[in-house]
């Protein structure tokens, strides 16, 4: 299956994608990397893994659904079959909603509907929950809000600080996502 993946930084969820591709625990092939920031370090994961890339800054665009137009024509070019957000810090709009409905799935550091929007981790953190994670979800208009696809729970322990937390949620991210989406793809076999 191919599939196009959407970031907006550090890329380290697209690294653990890549790298379960590579390995051959994920049976697909990324075909693009979508960036909206073009100093994005995930750039240069992706050229790394030889993965194509296409940046694009919204800013250079009349309006968003120029922008996702764009962001579109490449998606064709590239024959994605599924868009994988991972840190797209964007919104997804009508135009690229309507073109892949139901076929773009989010990753969010926290267990939803606790905590969407920015910087999961420390709003669970500063809020002193005891239990917190990590959701893969599929996207729909609103912020982190999709049917959920699974969830991982973690343990928040009491003297933790808030670096330690965030790394553990990362790594249970990096090998949720790949799974998750093996699974699904798995599920999805043979339905065209
Ligand atoms: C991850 O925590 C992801 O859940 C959230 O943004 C972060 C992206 O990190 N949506 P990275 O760029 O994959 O390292």
């Amino acid at each position: 299956r191919k599939l196009a993946i959407f970031a907006s930084g550090n890329g380290s969820n697209f690294q653990a994608l890549a790298d379960s591709v590579q390995k051959g625990t994920l049976d697909a092939e990324i075909v693009l990397l979508v960036c909206d920031k073009k100093d994005a370090f995930v750039i240069q994961r992706a050229k790394e893994a030889g993965i194509p890339a296409f940046s694009c800054s919204p800013k250079e665009y009349e309006n968003k659904a120029a922008y996702e137009q764009a962001i579109l024509d490449q998606l064709h070019i590239a024959d994605a079959e599924m868009i994988i957000l991972a840190g797209y810090m964007r919104l997804i709009g009508p135009t690229l909603l309507s073109a892949y409905r139901g076929r773009i799935i989010n990753i969010h550091p926290s267990l939803l509907p606790a905590f969407p929007g920015l910087n999961a981790i420390e709003q669970a953190y500063e809020k002193g929950v005891k239990v917190t994670g990590v959701t893969i979800h599929y996207v729909d208009e609103g912020v982190d809000t999709g049917p959920i696809i699974a969830q991982e729970a973690l343990q928040i322990e009491g003297s933790e600080a808030i670096e330690t937390l965030t790394a553990r949620v990362h790594r249970v991210e990096h090998a949720l996502y790949p799974k998750t989406i093996a699974a699904l793809l798995k599920k999805s076999e043979g339905v065209t």
